[in-house]
């Protein structure tokens, strides 16, 4: 992927992160969208580690006239070209709020940062690359896309939706050599879950291992391991190397055997 040019929303924590630094570190120069600026810049830093060029747009998803401008700020950054597309950004939103108590707001905010976000990325990119006959879209969906989701309604409509939007994708731009799939991780040891387990196994006396083994168990994970963030970094390597060349319209579920 040597001197490709990569986007990757939501690069401040997380699996974005993770996807940015390892696109950096196979070769690509890196643009990294998110809001919060010292994460951003810690992940910048890490990309300039691995010898790679970096570009940080500091944008909200949900604002139409944020993204038109970090757009056009990549674009004159990378002549005009993108290569690679990771939607990663995306927000849970409120967990455990059945339909009828879920607030307009909360559910607005959701579908805007996990739906509308990749659809304007997408708007502004994909024209782009079809001029220049090549280009990967890579959107991070979830399985609770593939399945619903009592208590989620927000979350799981939004990812599901994120389905229906790569496939159109996919057989709009297919014949300028453009693809666009879609990963659907499982819950993945990031950070913000490895807090939640460690708070749980402190109120309950236990150590962090029982917790993380009673998670496992409960998702019925054939694997009997967690996803963690590298599972999906590889994924994307694969979709956006050469293994990924004539794979499009698909949703590749990466969850340790949940959904089987
Ligand atoms: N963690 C899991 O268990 C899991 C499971 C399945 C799927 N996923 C999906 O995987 C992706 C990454 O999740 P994660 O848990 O690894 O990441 P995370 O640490 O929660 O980070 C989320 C990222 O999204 C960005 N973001 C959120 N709202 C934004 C907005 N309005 N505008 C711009 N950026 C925004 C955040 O940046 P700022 O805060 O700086 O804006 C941050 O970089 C998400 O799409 C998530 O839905 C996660």
């Amino acid at each position: 992927m040597n001197k490709q040019i990569a986007l990757v929303t939501g690069a401040s924590s997380g699996t974005g992160r993770h996807i940015a630094i390892a696109l950096a570190q196979d070769g690509c120069d890196v643009a990294i969208l998110g809001r919060r600026s010292q994460e951003l810049e810690e992940t910048a830093r890490q990309i300039t580690q691995a010898g790679a060029r970096v570009l940080i747009l500091n944008a909200d998803l949900r604002d139409e006239a944020a993204v038109k401008q970090a757009m056009a700020s990549l674009l004159e950054w990378s002549g005009q070209r993108v290569d690679i597309l990771v939607n990663a950004a995306g927000i849970p939103g409120p967990l455990g709020d059945p339909i009828g108590e879920l607030g307009v707001e909360d559910f607005d905010s959701v579908m805007s940062t996990n739906l509308r976000g990749p659809f304007l990325t997408m708007s502004y990119l994909l024209p782009v690359m079809c001029r220049h006959g090549r280009g990967r879209v890579i959107n991070i969906g979830g399985t609770h896309g593939m399945r619903g989701r009592a208590g989620r309604a927000s979350y799981a409509t939004s990812k599901w939706a994120l389905r229906g939007l790569t496939r159109s994708a996919a057989l709009e731009v297919g014949e300028y050599g453009v693809t666009a799939n879609l990963i659907a991780p499982g819950p993945i040891a990031v950070d913000r879950m490895r807090k939640r387990w460690a708070a749980q196994a402190l109120d309950q006396g236990v150590s962090e291992d029982v917790i993380l083994e009673r998670y496992i168990a409960d998702m019925g994970t054939a694997l009997k391991r967690p996803n963690e963030t590298g599972d999906i970094v590889e994924m994307v390597r694969f979709l956006a190397g050469e293994g990924g060349r004539n794979i499009t319209g698909q949703e590749l579920v990466v969850d340790g055997g949940v959904i089987v």
